[in-house]
């Protein structure tokens, strides 16, 4: 099985939205590939009664604290009664343009834990990180921080999105990916105990090159953003990636 999921970012309107739902349902769906799409929070529900059966649908961010005086924060609880089945925590750009802390985004995979919403985690180097040879090191350090004490049966996955390859079009090698995603499990085993966890790439990905960037036996498939926005590009690449061998 492959997972292709989307992240939409800050973008689409209620049109842009009723304009994917149509064709997203008029796709003939690959078999073997599961599908889910992290949207903003206004269309949660409508997307979950229209797309329910062919897609999972989550959300991009979740507070940290369960309930309180944090203005304008969705917390893990509000999103179960609306069927979330999933949420993006810790997306580099969560981390950079709004500050998050890997204190902050160990808080919120905890609630997610809580409320039974699964945690997709963001991690993954900067350019200068990378420039330095320390993608190893950064990777360690984010999933040790924000992993910290979570319940090791709870389902999660993880997401590799180098933050120099985000909305760049320029990729890292398919050997870099596999590397990357490989050293990510052998953390998630040897240093948090925890086994069986999807690890999904992230970065430029598209129908004509996912099938080669997500072709290594570690990846279990992508996090997709510019190239969800497009319904039958984002259903492209999981046709694209039906005939890797395992
Ligand atoms: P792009 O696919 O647009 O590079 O974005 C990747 C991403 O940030 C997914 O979370």
């Amino acid at each position: 099985m492959k997972y292709i999921y989307g992240n939409w970012k800050e973008n689409n309107t209620l049109r842009d939205v009723n304009l994917f739902i149509s064709e997203f349902k008029k796709q003939k769906m690959p078999n073997d590939v599961c599908f889910g799409l992290a949207v903003p929070y206004l269309y949660l529900q409508k997307m979950n009664k229209k797309l329910q059966k062919k897609c999972e649908i989550g959300v991009q961010n979740v507070s940290f604290s369960e309930k309180g005086e944090f203005t304008g924060e969705i917390s893990a609880k509000m999103l179960c009664d609306f069927n979330c089945s999933f949420s993006l925590v810790g997306h580099s750009e969560r981390r950079q343009k709004f500050k998050e802390t890997n204190e902050e985004i160990n808080q919120k995979m905890l609630r997610c834990f809580d409320f039974g919403i699964m945690p997709i985690l963001c991690v993954g180097e900067t350019k200068e990180e990378k420039d330095e040879n320390k993608t190893k090191k950064v990777l360690k350090m984010q999933l040790t921080k924000c992993l910290k004490d979570i319940p090791t049966s709870k389902k999660f996955m993880v997401a590799y999105e180098p933050v120099w390859a985000i909305g760049t079009g320029v990729t890292p090698s398919p050997k870099d990916v596999e590397e990357n995603v490989s050293y990510i499990k052998k953390v998630l085993s040897e240093n948090i105990k925890v086994s069986g966890i999807c690890v999904l790439y992230g970065g430029s990905v598209n129908p004509q090159n996912a099938k080669e960037l997500l072709n290594g036996k570690s990846v279990d498939g992508a996090l997709v953003g510019g190239a969800s926005l497009n319904a039958k590009k984002f259903v492209d690449i999981g046709k694209n990636l039906q005939n890797i061998r395992r």
